[in-house]
């Protein structure tokens, strides 16, 4: 039995301390200085207790969990419920890569306006989000004062960032104060349930693949702060938070390959030969989670890529296949590869596997327009040099090559061949929307041709007789000078 006298000791210290707690759960009070400059003045005590008291030490442990288990959780609660009035959304189940925009508007009517569109599919200014990983959370009530609305990633940070530095400063009093790590998580129990059901009520409802992708890097940057700080109070946490996350990434990236495999190639397409728009949603969004994953080599994110890539190229196929001329189809081709390009490059100038896919597709496809564009105007000729004038000086000739077949192409060239740069001149201008590309593509098409009428003239000077066109061949010096006239304004 306990003397009286100390039993009576005890249930006094008790009471003192409670009575410190409570200052914890008055409004406005800064935990941490409360910590810092009232209750570790005490931390002699605890221990004393501990060696003499157990019971009254388990009390006032308990007392402690119960006040700040309560304090955090209201904390937390608050502060999520002023950054929920903050959300700015970015996507719904509609907001898909191969959903054609007429039907999205259609079902789209009532729905809140949203300020960018655009954010759905490409990065943006959205990628500060990683740079600015450590700055000091959000102040929701600033930040509503002026009326500003983030994306949920920014949110996500900030209330993150909020747990990390709480939990960090609250796992190390406890383990100064009580002499004890596993405190800290019976307290955070609290916060952590509240933590969790905003989360399960925000995970379902997102459709931002973009936003889920930041997250995934968000958690991981934090699990390095984390590390580095030496406090491991989080690791699980963390840890529940990244599972959770891929799953749902996985399913909302399914749903835009999914949308672009059933894709509606009849509403989808318009007859016009420049970038499709769904095509430049792919590139955005292909464009944003390489450059969120420039400095992670993710060998299932890729696997994915290549899939989506896959079932925009059958798509991109499908679409060029709708206008009835070969040479649209070509150009619709050529104008759909540059514009990817030129998106993927802007995420990272090395151009990985995808963008080089598409850099064969654009070379493939401008030869083939090349040989579209000479067969418009010097089909003749073309024909000529490919059926009759073989390097081989036997080739496939089975009747040897006459003046009369050779002296007409010769002279339609010379009459024709200035007039006809020009208006291959103007096509390209007119067929591709991007001028460079389609300069590197007239430039192609001059070469081509200068080869082909090189071979012309060597044909005529090893036939019977073919020193009397001489005086119809125009000079390669004269068609190089037309080429460099082009050229000038590359
Ligand atoms: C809209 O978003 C795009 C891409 O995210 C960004 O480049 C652009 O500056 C944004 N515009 C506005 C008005 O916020
Ligand atoms: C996050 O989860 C994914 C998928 O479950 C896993 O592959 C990855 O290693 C995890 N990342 C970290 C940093 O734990
Ligand atoms: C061309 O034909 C001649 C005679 O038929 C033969 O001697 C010569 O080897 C052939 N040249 C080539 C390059 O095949």
């Amino acid at each position: 039995m306990m003397p009286f006298k100390l039993a009576l000791t005890f249930s006094l210290v008790f009471d003192f301390i409670v009575q410190k707690l409570q200052a914890l759960r008055k409004p406005k009070t800064n935990i941490q200085i409360l910590q810092q400059n009232v209750l570790l003045k005490y931390k002699y005590i605890i221990s004393f207790l501990k060696e003499h008291s157990k019971e009254v030490h388990l009390e006032v442990r308990a007392a402690y969990i119960d006040t700040m288990n309560k304090v955090l959780s209201a904390h937390f609660r608050a502060y999520i419920q002023a950054l929920e009035k903050l959300q700015l959304d970015i996507a719904t189940s509609n907001d898909l890569i191969g959903v054609e925009t007429r039907s999205t508007s259609l079902f789209s009517r009532g729905r809140e306006p949203l300020k960018n569109r655009s954010a759905v599919f490409a990065l943006g200014e959205r990628l500060n989000v990683l740079k600015e990983i450590d700055q000091p959370a959000l102040i929701p009530h600033i930040a509503e004062a002026s009326s500003l609305k983030y994306p949920y990633e920014v949110l996500f940070r900030s209330l993150h960032k909020l747990l990390m530095d709480t939990a960090t400063s609250e796992y190390l009093f406890c383990d100064e104060f009580f002499g004890e790590e596993s405190i800290f998580y019976e307290i955070f129990a609290g916060p952590f349930a509240v933590i969790d059901e905003h989360f399960n009520s925000i995970l379902p409802n997102c459709y931002d693949a973009i936003g889920l992708m930041l997250m995934i890097r968000i958690v991981h940057q934090h699990q390095l702060i984390m590390s580095r700080r030496r406090i491991p109070c989080l690791d699980s946490y963390l840890d529940k938070v990244n599972i959770s996350l891929w799953p749902r990434f996985k399913m909302v990236f399914d749903m835009h390959l999914s949308s672009l495999r059933n894709a509606n190639v009849k509403l989808l397409w318009e007859d016009d030969s420049h970038p499709h728009y769904v095509m430049r949603r792919y590139a955005e969004f292909t464009a944003s989670l390489i450059h969120i994953n420039v400095e992670y080599g993710d060998g299932q994110l890729e696997l994915n890529m290549e899939r989506l890539r896959m079932a925009v190229d059958e798509l991109l196929m499908k679409l060029a296949k709708m206008f009835s001329k070969p040479k649209l189809q070509i150009v619709f081709l050529i104008n759909n590869c540059d514009m990817t390009i030129a998106v993927l490059k802007e995420a990272g100038p090395e151009g990985g596997k995808i963008q080089q896919h598409f850099e064969e597709m654009l070379k493939s496809n401008t030869g083939l327009f090349v040989e579209e564009l000479l067969m418009e105007h010097f089909s003749d000729l073309i024909k000529f040099v490919k059926t009759r004038a073989s390097e081989d000086p036997n080739g496939s000739n089975e009747r040897p090559i006459s003046v009369s077949e050779v002296e007409p192409i010769v002279k339609d060239f010379g009459s024709r061949w200035k007039g006809a740069i020009e208006l291959m001149h103007k096509d390209v201008i007119t067929s591709f929307s991007n001028f460079l590309c389609g300069m590197e593509i007239l430039r192609a098409a001059l070469t081509q041709l200068l080869l082909y009428y090189t071979r012309l003239s060597d044909c005529i000077k090893r036939i019977n007789g073919g020193a009397a066109l001489n005086k119809d061949l125009v000079s390669i010096s004269s068609i190089m000078y037309e080429i460099r006239k082009y050229s000038r304004t590359f």
